[in-house]
């Protein structure tokens, strides 16, 4: 009696294990997740800073040809992409999942520049609209059309503030932006990972908030409501102030 009393509570004790614990191969996998989803977002983010530092140049109406081609846009963006992450790109092996998905990015920044060279290059026209919001939504579809199945990145925002109908929050964004990201004692910065469902499949979540800089506001700042120069009614944010978020799905096979 005894030892089948041990024996029980072995069992249940292994039962909880297995159900609790999570193996060292799922943490592993979810270590590689997180590693994955953190470089998509800053090369996401390093390629939209490119874009930005050359927003005067972009639309300068004096000059047609501006030799911005998604070539020199990528070769710009992956030393921004080594200097805000400490890794050398040519350091991420390219067979692996974080190589495939970096390298199907990056042909992606390619090619919504170089699909994009007749707006840029437009002599006569100051402001065209190429702006890096709107880059970085080109761009993400891009990716998807590549990954769809394996992957997606996403700018989002809190919903009062989305201007394309395209970027608005799921459910799990949606709840992620709600009871954590906008909570007035959420660490700035601080990203979330979960494991949670999308499109029905099992997947890998990673949500990191942006917030407004100064150069943000002459579009999303005061007065709310005005027009910005893209057309846009103005938000009324302030500096600080969560901005939007980009979220990353890795789905489990
Ligand atoms: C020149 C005006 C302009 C500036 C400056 C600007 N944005 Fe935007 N932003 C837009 C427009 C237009 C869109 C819609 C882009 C699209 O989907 O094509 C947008 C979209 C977004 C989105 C995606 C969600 C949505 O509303 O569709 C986020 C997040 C965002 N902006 C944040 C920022 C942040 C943060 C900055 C500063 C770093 C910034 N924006 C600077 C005009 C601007």
């Amino acid at each position: 009696m005894k030892s089948f009393r041990w024996r029980t509570s072995v069992l249940a004790f292994a039962v909880c294990v297995m159900v609790f614990v999570p193996t060292a191969a799922q943490s592993q996998e979810r270590e590689e997740d997180t590693v994955i989803a953190a470089s998509l977002t800053a090369m996401l983010r390093a390629s939209r800073t490119v874009v930005s530092r050359h927003q005067a140049l972009i639309n300068d109406p004096a000059i047609g040809d501006k030799g911005l081609t998604g070539k020199k846009v990528l070769a710009e963006a992956l030393v921004v992409y080594q200097e805000t992450t400490r890794t050398d790109p040519k350091s991420i092996a390219s067979g692996s999942r974080h190589g495939r998905l970096f390298r199907a990015q990056q042909e992606a920044i390619v090619e919504v520049i170089d699909a994009n060279q007749a707006s840029i290059n437009q002599a006569g026209v100051g402001f065209k609209g190429f702006i890096p919001s709107t880059f970085a939504r080109l761009l993400n579809e891009a990716f998807a059309k590549r990954t769809g199945s394996e992957a997606i990145v996403k700018v989002t925002a809190p919903e009062a503030l989305i201007r394309n109908r395209k970027s608005r929050p799921d459910d799990w964004e949606a709840a992620i932006i709600r009871d954590k990201l906008l909570r007035p004692d959420w660490p700035k910065g601080q990203m979330v990972t979960e494991l949670s469902a999308s499109q029905g499949r099992s997947a890998f979540r990673f949500a990191a908030p942006e917030y407004y800089a100064p150069s943000c506001l002459s579009c999303h700042g005061a007065p709310k409501g005005q027009i910005d120069i893209t057309g846009y009614p103005k938000e009324g944010a302030s500096e600080g102030d969560l901005g939007g978020v980009i979220s990353v799905t890795l789905f489990r096979r």
